[in-house]
């Protein structure tokens, strides 16, 4: 484990080193897991799952950061709020983002975790615990990829572009419009791809291997360490309208490299 994150060690704060050591841990959790005969059950919604690895995985990272961090506080997926805000870190966490791909045997999720402090989201960590990539953003310091920096993609031209996108629960309520925005992406005719883990797309995103990424109606513990890591990374997070994106609106998302940002903006806010 250790071998993906000396190089770039010292230079990070101890806050990131703890949600570093939280993410591996749970990764590893989640990687026995993954394929065993584990319950599974669904939240709001039949197709919003929860598996018992969720709640696990969970478990373990708020134990481990209470134990290292004093005065941190949580807004976690499965738990909610806890903790109290005593001025404190907040750490918003997502301990299994990609739920139905696990319980699907689709290798495809990762722990989500990010640390803010007076409002501002100031470390992020995504571990993909199959592929053993681990996704970090510090404020100011950049963003790795086991220990390298990535930048996002230098790709100008939305038609040279790839993006991503996600569906939310409710999708057939066509919440924002988001199946019309989606068709008149589609008919840009450039490929699309649906990971099925926001924390995923983000990650992506900042390493340049999406030009960027669209949903709608992600929780704070979705986008939190993607935000930072693709901020981090050079690229630019709003919402759909091109306006200041706020990770607790559960309103539209939309992250890139910057240089198709106006562009791909004028689709997803074209009125319909
Ligand atoms: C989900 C994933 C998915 C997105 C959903 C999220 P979960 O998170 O990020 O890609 O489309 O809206 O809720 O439930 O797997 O943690
Ligand atoms: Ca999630
Ligand atoms: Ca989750």
């Amino acid at each position: 484990m250790d071998i993906i994150l000396v190089e770039k060690k010292e230079s990070l704060s101890n806050i990131t080193l703890v949600a570093i050591e939280a993410a591996l841990a749970a990764g590893e959790l989640l990687r026995q897991g993954f394929g065993t005969n584990f319950s599974i059950s669904s939240k709001e919604g039949r197709h919003n799952l929860v598996t018992e690895y969720d709640h696990k995985a969970e478990k373990l990272i708020l134990d481990f950061i209470s134990q290292n961090v004093p005065n941190s506080h949580f807004l976690a997926e499965e738990s909610g709020f806890s903790g109290k805000d005593k001025g404190g870190i907040c750490w918003i966490v997502d301990p299994l983002d990609g739920t139905v791909n696990f319980a699907h045997q689709i290798p495809t999720f990762a722990v989500s975790i990010a640390a803010q402090r007076q409002g501002k989201i100031i470390s992020g960590v995504i571990f993909l615990p199959i592929t053993h990539e681990l996704f970090v953003a510090e404020i100011g310091k950049g963003a790795f990829l086991n220990g390298q920096e990535i930048r996002v993609s230098q790709v100008r031209s939305l038609e040279e572009s790839i993006l991503a996108t996600g569906f939310p629960y409710d999708l057939a309520k066509n919440p924002f419009h988001c199946i019309d925005h989606f068709t008149d992406i589609l008919k840009v005719g450039i490929p699309i791809r649906r990971m099925g883990a926001a924390a995923i797309d983000l990650a992506y995103t900042a390493a340049g291997r999406f030009e960027g990424f669209f949903e709608v109606e992600l929780a704070p513990w979705d986008v939190a360490a993607g935000k930072l890591l693709v901020e981090e990374a050079g690229g630019k997070v709003t919402s759909w309208d091109n306006t200041l994106f706020d990770i607790h609106s559960r309103a539209t998302i939309f992250a890139s490299n910057g240089h198709i940002h106006n562009s791909v903006s004028a689709i997803l806010n074209r009125t319909v």
